[in-house]
């Protein structure tokens, strides 16, 4: 190892001071973090698909409340519609009945994947149907909301009319549409297309309307192309399962008006008022423009980014109150999306049976990049626990506490001086240092972009919860080539007073960047941060609850001199296969 000479202090502690500056001003949030995520139909079991988008939202959740702001998590399912109609005449039972076994298995998985949210959005919940009703009426009485005869080809799986754009070169509807059939029939429309043009503008005035921006691009491309108003209807006659219009008992409404709703009808939107300023304060406090609102990339058009925006628009939200959309990939099996009707679901409950909660979050969050899609693989799982967790964190810890115990009698020492800022590889940064960068990268990632000076030696994108994860990594890594280069074995044969303070200040070192890792990783893996404080015998009194780890807390050299650790228990044992 080399710059085995200690750096004075001084020259340090201005660079760290400067690098703690900089991420501190990623702590500042000032509102309700308001964080949604798309609700699930309950036609059938969630997959694995459906956890990843809820672990994302539970990671980034998390994360806000690392930093200390209140947070706002609602997820749910969505209850009403025809394949729940279908599902449950097949299962010979009541509607209500069967989304009450589905939303029953969405509930157990989010608690086993230790996914913890705010409030909880089902749509048969009489709130959320006053609240429905209410907006459906305030457009009918505004005219924004018309009845209308239709005649034309319906495809029965997708649902919706389908017009001469969607047959294929061919003349016919492919394949994606199922059965298709002639049908006539009355229904009810909102006013869409009268509102485009205003989207556009919205759109163009907002570089992060949509993340990431190729997503944006997209969604601008289809806004330019939208003709048409939205059908927002069903007669009774072919579909009972829904909410009633308010004002046609003969029909319901569907799909779209029923489940975007949901987004503020759980969050204390009150649909008597017809503008943004007049809602509660409770309300206003969590919806601004900086609410996330995760879906995945098939409900952006139309759904997210086209009919939701629209309604927000239609029912007084100003351009100020838009909310954010942050649009993920797909987790595909042997490159095709999973999905019940592909038959090619993977179930999260047998992965959590076989490897555990932790492995199946850390593999869902670090394997795929937001935004991007990936292929789902067991291999891979395996392949990443044991490789980052098995082998680089939890030797770590592992090997951590073990010498502590062995040279220190379990004890550590503040390291004197200079020491506390422990020079690596590099001369001119010390090993403080270079973690201090890091956890400033990791804050980056896990934020929305923010213009950054340009002289920060990275880029980052937003949300990108897996670079975030590399980053904690990449601690863990320099953790092991520390003990490897300075060999604390040796330090501890050798009994000049520099050995001792050269071992005191690498055992420190280690001991801090362990506490620092358990902070970071913390959203991602809750229960294995516990077990790292744990073992560190640190913050022992908050064993277990949430406000155990604070982003604030990242400040180098917060262990005491003369902190006792416990006792090594390996924390994530290899799997073997
Ligand atoms: N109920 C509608 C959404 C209404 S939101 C007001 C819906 N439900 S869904 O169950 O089909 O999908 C729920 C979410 O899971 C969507 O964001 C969807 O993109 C996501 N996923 C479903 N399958 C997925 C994968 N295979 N991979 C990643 N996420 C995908 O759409």
């Amino acid at each position: 190892m080399t710059g085995w000479k200690p750096i004075l202090r001084s020259d340090l502690a201005s660079d760290t001071l400067a690098l703690q500056r900089f991420v501190r001003q990623f702590q500042r949030v000032p509102k309700t973090f308001f964080i949604t995520t798309a609700i699930d139909y309950t036609n059938s079991p969630p997959h694995v698909g459906h956890a990843y988008e809820k672990v994302l939202a539970d990671v980034i959740a998390r994360y806000h409340r690392l930093k200390g702001d209140k947070v706002f998590f609602l997820t749910g399912v969505d209850q009403h519609g025809q394949k729940v109609q279908q599902s449950a005449k097949k299962a010979g039972i009541a509607p209500a009945e069967f989304v009450k076994g589905t939303t029953q298995k969405f509930v157990d998985l989010w608690k086993k994947l230790d996914v913890k949210y705010d409030a909880w959005a089902a749509t048969t919940d009489p709130l959320h149907k006053k609240c429905v009703q209410g907006i459906l009426q305030r457009l009918f009485d505004e005219g924004q909301i018309y009845k209308d005869r239709q005649a034309g080809y319906y495809s029965i799986r997708q649902e919706q009319f389908l017009t001469d754009k969607e047959r294929g070169s061919d003349g016919q509807f492919g394949p994606e549409w199922g059965e298709v059939e002639f049908r006539e029939e009355e229904n009810y429309y909102f006013r869409l297309s009268q509102h485009r043009d205003w989207l556009l503008s919205y759109i163009d005035g907002r570089s992060d309307a949509v993340i990431p921006d190729f997503r944006q691009k997209e969604l601008r491309n289809a806004v330019e192309r939208l003709s048409g108003d939205l059908c927002i209807s069903r007669p009774k006659s072919r579909l009972d399962w829904g909410i009633e219009l308010p004002f046609d008992k003969d029909f319901v409404t569907y799909v779209w008006f029923d489940a975007l709703t949901n987004y503020i009808s759980f969050a204390g939107y009150d649909p008597e008022m017809n503008n943004y300023e007049k809602q509660p304060e409770e309300f206003r406090e969590r919806w601004t423009k900086d609410t996330i609102q995760i879906i995945g990339k098939d409900i952006l058009i139309p759904a997210h980014g086209i009919y939701w925006l629209i309604m927000l628009h239609a029912i007084g939200f100003p351009d100020e109150a838009m909310p954010q959309l942050l649009v993920h990939g797909w987790w595909n099996l042997g490159g095709a999306k999973m999905s019940k009707s592909a038959g090619n679901i993977i179930d999260p409950i047998a992965l959590i049976e076989k490897y555990g909660v932790e492995a199946l979050r850390y593999y869902l969050m670090g394997d795929i990049a937001t935004g991007q899609d990936a292929d789902f693989s067991e291999e891979r799982l395996i392949e990443r626990y044991n490789v980052d967790l098995a082998n680089s964190l939890g030797n770590l810890l592992n090997r951590t506490l073990t010498m502590v115990a062995k040279y220190q009698d379990s004890r550590i020492a503040f390291p004197e001086g200079e020491w506390l800022h422990y020079p690596d590889e590099d001369p001119t940064e010390s090993y403080s240092d270079h973690i201090v960068k890091k956890i400033g990268i990791y804050k980056s990632h896990m934020s929305a972009g923010r213009t950054l000076p340009i002289t920060l030696p990275f880029t980052f994108g937003s949300f990108v919860v897996n670079a975030a994860i590399t980053n904690i990594l990449e601690i863990a890594n320099q953790g092991n080539s520390l003990v490897e280069n300075a060999a604390p074995w040796k330090l501890a044969k050798n009994i000049s007073e520099v050995s001792k303070i050269k071992l005191n200040a690498v055992l420190y070192s280690l001991a801090e960047s362990l506490r620092m890792i358990a902070i970071l990783i913390s959203p991602v893996l809750p229960k294995a941060a516990h077990g790292i404080f744990d073992q560190l015998n640190w913050k022992m009194e908050l064993s277990g609850k949430d406000q155990r780890f604070s982003l604030a807390d990242t400040e180098w050299g917060r262990l005491p001199d003369g902190h006792v650790v416990g006792k090594p228990v390996p924390l994530f044992p290899r799997i073997e296969c």
